[in-house]
């Protein structure tokens, strides 16, 4: 491969990612249920232009994510699990969290001069908060057996998945503990949905749902001594001193010998790979005021620093590893 082509690939990846983003964001795969339609009766419905309409299907047609027959557009069945709004576990609500970030990305300039994201949380918004939710649904179904294989439960009594989200990895923890103490911890607005999600299951309806603002307030007094703390996928949206402060007060609620368990996309010492992580640090740069990736040595020492005992971690896919630390048993 060329310099060129590399730098063709790398700068022209936006156009079929916008694509998809636009399909998704305007429901045109709900639209192509079924016995498909042209384009006529997607513009009727949605109101939208012929032209662009028919420009933006042929592209997707292109792409191999809709079919074509004459002027009839189609939905590709292998997709539509993942494409209509009907389908349980759907992606559509990770296109559209995506959606939000690719308009943020698109002033990274502007961001990287000024150092941190606009004013204004994207997630605070109920809407966009549902999306997401639902997109870390979608997420965490995929790694929660993995991950919830690696923790050590066996003398577990009481767990507290902090930052928690649609608590799938909870349900899963419940599934093998069945006389566990489950407690699902997250901002109110958060809460909202996984109350929703978790009433789906019976693994979900043993979860008793915490509000606690884990960087901003005390622990709430409900919350017991905890055997296993798990923080997955939090710790990049913060800063280094928010964290320290957190740990404190998670040293606090740690059972004597209980386990705080960080997941996260850990970064190497030279901050440079791997690259999935490197990259995911400018997408915290774009997305908040003081997050980023981190190094395990950064997360062990918040933990350190507080009184907790490190112990050895693991990677259990390439975006996760966990971070693990131990409150002494006294
Ligand atoms: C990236 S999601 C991770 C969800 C889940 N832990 C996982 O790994 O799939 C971050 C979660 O942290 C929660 N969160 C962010 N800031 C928080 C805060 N200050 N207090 C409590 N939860 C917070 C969000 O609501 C969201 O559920």
């Amino acid at each position: 491969m060329t310099q060129t082509t590399r730098l063709d690939d790398i700068s022209n990846g936006f156009q079929a990612a916008k694509i998809l983003l636009a399909a998704a964001e305007l429901r045109l795969f709900d639209l192509l249920h079924g016995a498909g339609a042209p384009v006529e009766e997607i513009a009727h419905k949605t109101g939208g232009s012929r032209r662009g309409l028919r420009i933006l299907l042929d592209a997707l047609v292109a792409l191999q994510l809709i079919s074509r027959d004459g002027d009839l557009y189609r939905n590709r069945p292998e997709y539509e699990p993942e494409l209509l709004e009907d389908s349980p576990g759907h992606y559509l609500a990770m296109l559209r969290h995506r959606n939000r970030m690719f308009r943020r990305w698109a002033r990274l300039e502007e961001i990287v001069m000024g150092g941190e994201a606009p004013a204004g949380e994207v997630l605070a918004e109920r809407g966009a908060n549902r999306d997401f939710i639902r997109a870390m649904y979608a997420a965490s179904h995929r790694r929660a057996v993995t991950l919830v294989d690696r923790l050590d439960l066996e003398p577990v009594r009481t767990v507290a998945d902090l930052g928690g989200g649609p608590g799938v990895y909870l349900q899963e923890i419940a599934r093998r503990r069945p006389q566990a103490e489950l407690f699902l911890v997250d901002l109110p607005i958060t809460l909202e949905v996984a109350r929703e999600l978790l009433s789906r299951s019976e693994a979900g309806r043993r979860i008793r749902a915490v509000a606690w603002d884990l960087y901003a307030a005390p622990a709430p007094e409900e919350l017991p001594p905890l055997d296993l703390a798990l923080l997955s996928n939090v710790v990049h949206g913060e800063s280094p001193e928010g964290n320290r402060r957190l740990f404190a007060k998670l040293f606090d609620r740690m059972a004597p010998g209980g386990r705080l368990v960080v997941a996260e996309n850990v970064v190497d010492e030279g901050r440079t790979s791997p690259p999935g992580a490197a990259l995911f640090a400018v997408n915290m740069l774009a997305m908040t005021s003081a997050g980023r990736t981190y190094t395990e040595e950064e997360i062990l020492d918040w933990g350190r620093a507080v009184g907790f005992g490190a112990e050895p971690g693991e990677s259990i896919d390439e975006r996760t590893r966990l971070v693990r630390l131990r409150r002494p048993v006294e």
